[in-house]
């Protein structure tokens, strides 16, 4: 057993992530018509800090939410059933909503959200992933705002954890590799 937690191996760093989500929040920003409020659920805990870099990034009117889920089990793998732990302090109504989540695995999490959220009449309703990992979906899930597409890696940091550690990282990175 070592002392301390291995550290983990740099996959993307701060500033590859800042440059990524500018342009994400650019395209966001130019994608809905000007005027209309963007209204951002973002999924804790993994995609807060995503959603503060965010949020600082896209330069119109913007109302946050948070749901919180949990998918039983605290391992390197979801076992795929989702429970809301949390829910939304508004209704969605008439808004435009944006899905903002950390990780887009198997894509069970996602599409469950998806479901239950469309349910609730939203104008529109898309979804900003940080980070997909496209090799492991067990369901097909649409996401139109995808930051880096990696590959089937277990990473930590920006918001992701490991057994609730590791999520105050500043960049992202792989464990148990180099
Ligand atoms: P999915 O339901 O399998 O798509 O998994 C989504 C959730 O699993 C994410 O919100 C993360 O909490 C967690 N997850 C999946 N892959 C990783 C990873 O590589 N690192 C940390 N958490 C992950
Ligand atoms: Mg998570």
């Amino acid at each position: 057993m070592p002392m301390t937690d291995p550290k983990p191996s740099m996959m993307l760093t701060t500033a590859q992530i800042q440059a990524r989500i500018a342009d994400l929040a650019r395209e966001i920003s130019a994608d809905y018509p000007p005027g209309e409020d963007i209204h951002l659920v973002a999924i804790l805990k993994g995609a807060f800090l995503f959603l503060g870099d965010l949020i600082r990034a896209i330069d119109r009117d913007v109302t946050v939410d948070f749901m919180a889920v949990s998918s039983y089990g605290k391992g390197t793998r979801s076992s795929g059933e989702v429970k809301m732990v949390k829910d939304l302090d508004s209704g969605l109504e008439g808004r435009h909503v944006i899905i903002v989540e950390d990780i887009v695995d198997t894509g069970l999490t996602l599409s469950y959200l998806q479901e239950i959220l469309r349910a609730r009449s939203p104008r529109s309703l898309r979804t900003a992933c940080l980070l997909s990992k496209p090799s492991r979906r067990k369901v097909a899930v649409k996401v139109e705002y995808i930051g880096f597409t990696i590959e089937d890696r277990f990473v930590v940091g920006y918001g992701l954890d490991y057994g609730e550690k590791y999520r105050n990282l500043p960049y992202i990175g792989v464990l148990g590799e180099g």
